[in-house]
């Protein structure tokens, strides 16, 4: 993205800031083992801000007459880089990212309490750090104890997440052009993943497939681990060790998405593994696709964000009762909840550069309302564990559909239909093999 992207959001958030200074850090590295780091991802926040991949950096932006922008970050280091590879060093990272100063991080402890002082509000993220906290109001402290050399301490702590969220669940252009091209990457694995199935493969076989697929076309990495549950693993909602076998006759499904450039997408499909739905597959199948357009269609600018998830439900509770598998009326099953035995998650979130991305879906109590912009997942399911009052012939079905919708001026756009989803599609795709 070019960098007048990055400037124009900080300088929204300096006309948030009444002023004060806020402080972004990126994500800490983590020790996976010794020596052994697990992949280095960048805090979302922090790159919304500065495009900046390198570990360990500072934003620190200071509002008011004459705004700027700071960026901390390692220093050049020609013997590291043999070791590690190329880093921008303070200088270059200024220009590249579009940034008033930068200095080296080994400078942040030395010139924080300047930086703070006399700002009046500091916005920060408490809480999710502890060490990191601690190194912040130890910079608020040492303002304190300078009181009477005439400067102020920040008098109000602000959470600088809550400035941004609004900030990053509208997806500008730049950042819907990123997100149609994970989409559509993810639904190249999902296709590739049903041509490659067939009874006797293993689950992480077909996992290997979807991640081949992600690399090749330069994801950096999966958004989430994958989720790929033949048969009645499909009823277990986080089941990721995918060492099963795919047997004839049952389902698969397929949790997956992929991150590309910060941004994620988020797909599940369900299908076959033989190619062709048995009898009760094809009805709980239906039941789900059903439910999932009747959701899509309530996606809409000026609709609250649960309209998608009460239309799903309103579906599914129906479909389940004419299957027998729930008694009463629709309007009973939705008072009582008696349909979360079968369905028992909510049918979307948003999606950015979290997988469950930043936003409130409330305000001041009620649902929010959609608006141009807003990306969100719609993924009804039907989970029919054995035992539980389900007949036989239904025991072990677990169905999920899941696709990525952005909210347009109209109405909506699916960016993942390029995954296949009609009984018809799967069933003419599923062992086909390669391409
Ligand atoms: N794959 C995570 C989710 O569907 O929410
Ligand atoms: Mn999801
Ligand atoms: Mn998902």
């Amino acid at each position: 993205m070019d960098i007048g992207v990055y400037q124009r959001r900080r300088a929204r958030l300096v006309a948030a800031m009444r002023g004060g200074v806020a402080i972004v850090p990126t994500a800490p590295e983590r020790a996976r083992n010794r020596d052994s780091h697990y992949p280095f991802r960048f805090d979302s926040y922090f790159y919304y801000l500065t495009g900046f991949r390198e570990p360990e950096a500072v934003l620190v932006i200071v509002a008011g007459a004459s705004p700027k922008s700071i960026l901390f970050c390692c220093d050049k280091d020609p013997e590291r880089e043999v070791w590690d590879g190329f880093r921008y060093g303070p200088e270059a990272a200024r220009s590249a990212c579009g940034m008033d100063e930068a200095h080296s991080i080994t400078k942040l402890d030395a010139l924080m309490p300047d930086l703070i002082a006399d700002r009046g509000i500091l916005y920060c993220h408490l809480g999710a750090d502890a060490a990191w906290d601690a190194r912040v109001l130890g910079w608020v402290n040492q303002v304190r104890s300078r009181a009477r050399s005439g400067v102020a301490a920040p008098g109000e702590i602000g959470d600088v997440h809550a400035l941004l969220d609004e900030m990053r669940l509208i997806k500008g252009p730049e950042e819907l052009a990123v997100m149609r091209r994970a989409a559509a990457i993810a639904a190249g694995a999902h296709r590739r993943a049903m041509r490659a199935a067939r009874p006797g493969r293993a689950e992480y076989e077909i996992e290997a497939e979807l991640l081949h697929e992600f690399r090749r076309h330069g994801a950096q990495a999966p958004a989430y681990p994958p989720i790929v549950a033949a048969g009645e693993r499909a009823c277990v909602l986080h089941y990721v060790s995918n060492d099963g076998t795919l047997k004839d006759g049952e389902l698969l499904l397929i949790d997956a998405g992929c991150e590309l450039d910060g941004y994620a997408s988020d797909v599940t499909r369900t299908f076959p593994v033989n190619g062709r739905f048995s009898g009760p597959q094809r009805e709980i199948y239906q039941l789900v696709l059903a439910a999932q357009a009747a959701a899509i269609a309530a996606v809409k600018p000026g609709n609250a964000w649960d309209a998608p998830h009460r239309t799903a439900v309103r579906v599914l509770a129906q479909g389940l009762i004419d299957l027998r598998l729930l008694a009463g009326s629709v309007n009973e099953a939705v008072e009582t909840e008696a349909y979360r035995k079968f369905y028992m998650h909510r049918t979307g979130h948003w999606l950015g550069l979290d997988v469950h991305d930043a936003g409130d879906y409330k305000h001041a109590g009620e649902w929010r309302v959609l608006e141009p912009g807003m990306v969100l997942t719609v993924e009804p399911g039907c989970y029919l564990r054995a035992g539980e009052g389900v007949p036989e012939h239904f025991a072990g079905i677990g169905v999920r559909i899941e696709d990525d919708v952005l909210v347009t001026g109209a109405g909506s756009e699916v960016l993942t239909a390029a995954a296949p989803k009609s009984i018809a599609d799967i069933e003419a795709l599923v062992g086909a093999g390669d391409a």
